[in-house]
């Protein structure tokens, strides 16, 4: 730190310096980001809340009924009338919560010690973190040839340790939607937690479903699921870092209850302290703003983008690595490596990304990317090709 003040323009100056090495999701050359450019009605509700700390309630009473509130309007999202949680930083918090709140319950009622989670291997790496954290040990099922979760890995994988099992509901590399309905007999079943990892998919499938796209059930309409991920901060446009923790008893939260002694309120369930209020109220007004016809909207229009995408790069002769469900294409070219194809992406000045399994280039449709960047886009696929 300097020993004497800086005056304001210098500091901004530097600032904007610093920020015109970032790349703009509004030049739709980054590819592979799961996030995008926040409403701005969204990013002025935020401003507004910038010191309303969650982590204390009592003294922002105002800002905790509106995250009830907008806990409660996910929850509808997702069949749950009366939903418990909480807006959290994003999906890695909210899976991060959901493991500790099956890790204690299983503890509590079950006495289990020393547990397992039972993971499809196209998780997100968040749940690698809750393990190593909340010390538990991941066993991994197997994905079936369409690169969903197979479930008769998953019972034969679960045991007397099992704790929790985990579908995904839009996967971060392919975008695919687990069977989360023969998830939830084999949970119930067993009676064992499960948790729907919804980061992704939460602000687009119930949307999607509007429009008649058919999807197995994959919410709280199925009686075995215990909590969901849903992140605002994706296909909900609202701004970083919003993510959704919703779960389908208040017992859930109890589990993770520490005492906080000097607050107004004796206990906190959640896994951070002081907390952004502006999150919350940036989602419950975007959310708002937009209502189901608004989002839906937004649904069919990414998916319009999809579908004229891949049907493109399967006329040049790319490879898809599967049919897309949401808005994800994934793709190779029949003969180069992916990642000289990704090299060559990256010279045309593209942000690539990759996935790992498999190996591909995977470009997710949000919104910040339009027809004309597409067309762009094919136009170097092709002289690739
Ligand atoms: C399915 C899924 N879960 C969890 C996460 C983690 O979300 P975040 O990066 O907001 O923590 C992601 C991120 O892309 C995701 O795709």
């Amino acid at each position: 730190m300097e020993e004497k003040p800086v005056d304001k323009e210098l500091i901004l100056k530097e600032l904007a310096n610093f920020q015109s090495q970032d790349c703009k999701y509004s030049e739709g050359r980054i590819l592979g980001s799961m996030c995008t450019e926040a409403h701005p009605f969204a990013k002025e509700v935020f401003c507004k809340f910038l010191d309303s700390n969650l982590g204390d309630p009592g003294l922002f009473k105002g800002t905790k009924s509106i995250e009830d509130k907008v806990i409660n309007s996910i929850g509808k999202m997702f069949s749950l009338d009366n939903a418990y949680g909480n807006i959290v930083t994003g999906g890695t918090e909210a899976n991060i919560m959901a493991i500790r709140a099956a890790r204690n319950h299983a503890k509590k009622y079950k006495n289990i010690s020393n547990g397992e989670i039972i993971l499809p291997r196209s998780a997100h790496f968040s749940f690698k973190k809750a393990a190593d954290m909340l010390n538990l040990k991941i066993v991994e099922a197997n994905l079936d040839d369409n690169f969903k979760i197979d479930v008769n890995s998953v019972e034969e994988k679960i045991s007397d340790k099992t704790v929790a099992i985990v579908g995904i509901a839009g996967t971060t590399e392919l975008g695919l939607i687990d069977p989360i309905d023969k998830l939830s007999d084999i949970a119930l079943e067993n009676n064992i937690y499960l948790h729907v990892d919804a980061a992704f998919g939460g602000f687009s499938i119930p949307f999607l479903k509007r429009l008649g796209y058919k999807f197995p059930d994959f919410d709280f309409s199925l009686p075995g699921v215990c909590s969901m991920t849903v992140d605002p901060h994706k296909m909900g446009l609202a701004p970083i870092p919003a993510g959704g923790i919703i779960f389908r008893k208040e017992e859930y939260l109890d589990v993770m209850a520490i005492n906080s002694p000097y607050l107004t309120v004796k206990k906190q369930s959640t896994i951070v302290g002081t907390r952004l209020g502006a999150s919350t109220a940036a989602t419950y007004a975007i959310m708002k703003y937009f209502g189901k016809e608004g989002y839906t909207k937004i649904a069919r229009n990414l998916m319009d983008n999809t579908i004229f995408f891949k049907e493109e790069l399967k006329k040049l002769g790319y490879k898809l690595i599967v049919e897309p469900e949401l808005n994800l294409v994934s793709f190779n070219h029949p003969d180069m490596d992916t990642k000289q194809l990704a090299n060559e992406l990256e010279s045309r000045n593209w942000r690539v990304s990759t996935s790992s399994c498999p190996v591909a280039i995977r470009v997710v449709l949000m919104n910040h990317i339009k027809k004309e960047h597409l067309k762009e886009l094919l136009k170097d696929l092709k002289e690739i090709y």
